[in-house]
């Protein structure tokens, strides 16, 4: 059966680069591979008190876009030096309920910053993947993916997106990463590793 990579963007602007490198992003999947997609647009700001029973359907949605993804792929930019704040504000959303598990529990991500500025990016991917293993997941590493200078290196050509070679290369290799880790079995340890800290809670 085909094993599904969810793509989600951190910018909902309509000529977002991120957007467009996501497209691309998507493209790369090897054979045995497809995208879904999820718009974060419908998304409220975090509220504790319309969450549970009470949570919107947008987040339902959410929760369970990511629940059934084999892993997933952000492509963001990066906000005042931080992760925007409607990326942070799907991770708050995710991380409810957080017993027995949270959504983000032994799922495979990885990220890939795109950005305007020529020195900057990095600090939105590291704070992303730092995020997400806090909720369990699984973060890859490295290499970081970053995107300098997304005006001078993509363009939209005909309807298609056209893309440097070494950025393109760039989003090549951030799919085969996060692809090689979801081949392994590091969603079962990370699922068996949150259930034993959960036990321990009640112990
Ligand atoms: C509110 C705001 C803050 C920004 N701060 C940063 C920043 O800290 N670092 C950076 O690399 N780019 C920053 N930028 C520039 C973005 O890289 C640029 O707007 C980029 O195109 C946004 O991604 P998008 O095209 O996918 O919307 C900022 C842009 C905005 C609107």
């Amino acid at each position: 059966m085909s094993k599904s990579i969810l793509f989600l963007c951190g910018s909902l602007r309509a000529d977002s680069f991120n957007k467009k490198v996501m497209s691309v992003a998507a493209k790369a999947l090897p054979k045995g591979y497809h995208a879904e997609f999820f718009d974060l647009a419908a998304i409220p700001p975090y509220n504790a008190d319309h969450d549970g029973a009470d949570a919107p359907a947008s987040v339902l949605a959410l929760r369970e876009a990511i629940s059934s993804a084999d892993g997933v792929f952000w492509s963001t930019p990066e906000y005042n030096y931080a992760l925007p704040g409607l990326v942070k504000n799907v991770i708050d959303w995710a991380s409810r309920p957080m017993l027995p598990q949270n959504c983000v529990v032994g799922k495979p991500m990885n990220a890939l910053v795109t950005t305007m500025s020529a020195t900057n990016g990095v600090r939105s991917l590291t704070e992303l993947k730092i995020y997400w293993g806090h909720l369990g997941g699984f973060s890859v590493p490295q290499p970081d993916c970053v995107i300098t200078q997304a005006g001078a290196k993509i363009s939209v050509v005909d309807g298609e997106v056209i893309m440097e070679p070494a950025a393109l290369q760039q989003v090549a290799l951030a799919i085969r990463v996060l692809v090689n880790i979801v081949e392994t079995d590091v969603s079962g340890a990370l699922e068996a590793n949150w259930a034993a800290v959960v036990a321990s809670l009640s112990s």
